[in-house]
């Protein structure tokens, strides 16, 4: 069994071009795999294409940060899985916790959006997490196994589906759960993959929300922490290099 680590950046609703293409170069000219480490980044739509320029030839890959359930249609400004591998994206993240919150999105819409990116040729990077009352409320292991069984696509494989661990509350906040909380919740999603996979061994778990070069190499030093997806610090070259860097 082995897993590489993922280091995947969401850069959210950032960035003009000049900047995504300048972000894109600095990763680019400093970032050599290490060869245990994978690099992506999942610019804003309207910057697949120059980012995805900027980066040939280098080993980061690009991918989006949503896409439509459906393949094509009249659907007005939302974008299909096959437009982003057209583009040269390899992945796309699916269910983000802002896309769930600010657009209704449920865990069978999340489903339906990953079942469009492999169809598409696309691995999805499915977002599970709780909230803060949640967590308190010490549901935080059933809430994120409900969003998983809802939330993975049919047909999944294991190495076909990447599953990210975000609590809302540590999204952009300075504020994560311990390292126990983070390996106890990696464990139990791997479990519940399992049951649903036949198996999880190869699958990737990312921990997501405020991962920092400070605090990366704590967390991507846990078992069952296979990456991160870094919103705030992919921004900066050297903050996401540095991230990438602890994965060893
Ligand atoms: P921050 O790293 O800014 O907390 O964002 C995490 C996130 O939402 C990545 O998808």
């Amino acid at each position: 069994m082995t897993r590489r680590v993922l280091i995947a950046g969401n850069w959210k609703m950032n960035l003009l071009r000049a900047e995504g293409e300048a972000l894109a170069a600095a990763l680019a000219a400093k970032f050599t795999a290490n060869g245990s480490a994978d690099m992506l980044v999942c610019p804003p739509a309207t910057l697949i294409a120059p980012v995805a320029a900027m980066l040939e030839g280098s080993m980061i890959a690009v991918g989006g940060q949503d896409c439509h359930m459906k393949e094509s249609g009249a659907h007005t400004g939302d974008v299909a899985a096959a437009m982003i591998g057209d583009l040269g994206g390899s992945h796309v993240i699916v269910g983000h916790s802002e896309r769930r919150a600010d657009h209704g999105e449920t865990d069978a819409t999340v489903k339906a959006k990953a079942e469009a990116a492999l169809a598409a040729g696309l691995i999805p990077i499915v977002c599970v997490g709780e909230t803060e009352a949640e967590r308190d409320a010490g549901k935080a292991e059933a809430v994120v196994e409900t969003q998983i069984r809802g939330s993975l696509p049919e047909g999944a494989t294991e190495t076909g589906v990447v599953i990210a661990y975000e609590p809302v509350w540590a999204i952009g906040t300075g504020r994560t759960p311990t390292t126990d909380d983070i390996a106890a919740m990696h464990d139990h999603m791997r479990t519940v993959a399992a049951s649903m996979l036949g198996g999880a061994g190869e699958l990737r778990l990312l921990y997501g929300g405020s991962v920092k070069p400070g605090n990366a190499a704590e967390i991507l030093g846990l078992a069952d922490v296979d990456g991160a997806l870094v919103g705030g610090a992919s921004l900066k070259a050297e903050d996401f290099l540095a991230i990438a860097a602890a994965a060893g």
